[in-house]
């Protein structure tokens, strides 16, 4: 992908559904009884490979663009997967899916890329087997590929080490079919459209504090699901409009779900605005049309439990922050060592080569700007995130920019080199 060096970027616009809320759509429509009907489903990658594991146990899965039927087979309808279950470059389906398997009475297999392949899965692993299920892999189960053999849980009561959604939800997952409750306590609050989503599905899901608790024994019934365009794909837009004078931007049906806004609380805190207008709930999820003009930027400091509610975002805020007045540092983070790269090295070594300020600690980072970048050749090592935000910063940055590798951003926006071009005026 090239790009080059921009005035502006202006214009009303959408951006693909949310993955997080993809996935669960269709991993919940499966187990549900009844015929799920989704809308403004995320057509990338990972959520495809969602789909693909769960017709491999039979569920019958229809789709046309952005529209998935899902005919739900209920908890205990699934088929042994004859082959191995390939979950792609996607840590939320190999992560989600482990809890479901872990209540089924037959053996299944999970194995995915590269990068799937260095992440860890102990953190899923270790609660699903003190509920009992058999579960084994590479390196004592932390890495894959897994295999799975569940049934005949028991609910625990798990202090999650980390503030993760994809171990809550595998937790709660599992414990669906456990018996007695099982309850996740998390350090920090992660993302809850697992919580949103199961109620919408009919689930009795208590909530108190940093403890989340179901009880087992409970069915899903299907429903229709429409989802909300994905904030963590906003934010390359929102970015984009904080980092070059004149821009002005309405992106359409964003979620707004407080789990997921720190973004937003950045943006603020670096003297930006970000109106939200239009605002509503579907199945549970708050949605708002976001309305942004560009103003310039202070550096900020991010830590703490704003971590959790933004640490997709944090690639991009590194690039924003190289056009701010000041230092912005950014601690709390190691867990982006273990995403889809190590994106404290990534993001450092990358936007290093275009000439920013960056430093990577062993939490975070620290940003110096304003910095005038320079186009160069990056690459976006196969990660999505990292892809986009160096498209990002490719418009701020003189001549022409080349990312490599750029064909991994369709894991979770499609389109968006397309996008991108048609709310960008060059000099
Ligand atoms: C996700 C949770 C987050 C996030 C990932 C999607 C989810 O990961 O980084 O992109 O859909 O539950 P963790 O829960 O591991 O922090």
């Amino acid at each position: 992908m090239q790009v080059k060096q921009a005035k502006k970027v202006s214009g009303v616009v959408r951006v693909p559904g949310d993955k997080s809320i993809s996935h669960r759509a269709v991993m919940f429509g499966a187990i549900a009884e009844g015929t799920t009907r989704i809308s403004g489903f995320l057509a990338g990658a990972d959520c495809l490979s969602t789909i693909r594991c769960f017709q491999q146990m039979g569920v019958k899965i229809t789709r046309q663009g952005d529209e998935v039927t899902v005919e739900g087979k209920g908890w205990y309808g699934l088929n042994e997967p004859a082959e191995v279950l390939d979950v792609g470059n996607s840590g939320t389906t190999i992560r989600l899916l482990s809890g479901i398997l872990a209540t089924q009475p037959f053996h299944s297999v999970l194995q995915g890329d590269e990068s799937i392949a260095r992440r860890p899965m102990r953190r899923v692993m270790t609660p699903l087997r003190q509920m009992g299920a058999r579960i084994d892999g590479r390196k004592e189960g932390e890495y894959t590929p897994l295999s799975i053999r569940g049934g005949d849980l028991h609910g625990i009561a798990y202090a999650s080490p980390v503030a993760s959604a994809q171990v809550k939800s595998a937790i709660l997952l599992a414990g669906l079919q456990a018996a007695g409750d099982t309850s996740v306590t998390e350090p920090m609050r992660s993302r809850d459209h697992t919580e949103r989503m199961l109620r919408a599905f009919g689930i009795d899901v208590r909530q108190e504090g940093l403890t989340v608790t179901v009880q087992g024994g409970q069915q899903l019934t299907a429903r229709e699901i429409e989802v909300p365009g994905d904030i963590s794909s906003a934010a390359f837009l929102l970015a984009a409009a904080f980092m070059l004078p004149g821009s002005e931007l309405v992106i359409q049906n964003v979620g707004v779900n407080p789990t997921r806004t720190g973004i937003l609380d950045v943006i603020r805190a670096m003297g930006g605005e970000v109106r939200l207008e239009n605002e509503r709930i579907w199945n549970e999820e708050p949605v708002a049309d976001l309305h942004v003009a560009y103003r310039p930027l202070n550096g900020a400091v991010i830590e703490g439990e704003l971590i959790p509610r933004l640490i997709d975002e944090i690639p991009v805020i590194a690039v924003l922050a190289t056009q701010a007045t000041g230092r912005t540092i950014i601690r709390d983070a190691q867990e982006l060592r273990v995403k889809e790269t190590d994106r404290i090295a990534t993001i450092a070594e990358e936007l290093g080569k275009l000439g920013a300020q960056i430093t990577p600690t062993e939490d975070g980072l620290i940003i110096e700007g304003p910095v005038q970048l320079q186009g160069a050749l990056t690459d976006s090592r196969g990660d999505h995130r990292i892809g986009m935000a160096m498209a990002v910063a490719a418009l701020a940055a003189t001549g022409e920019t080349t990312i490599a590798d750029a064909e991994a951003i369709n894991v979770s926006f499609p389109g968006f080199a397309e996008l991108l071009s048609s709310i960008t005026e060059h000099a």
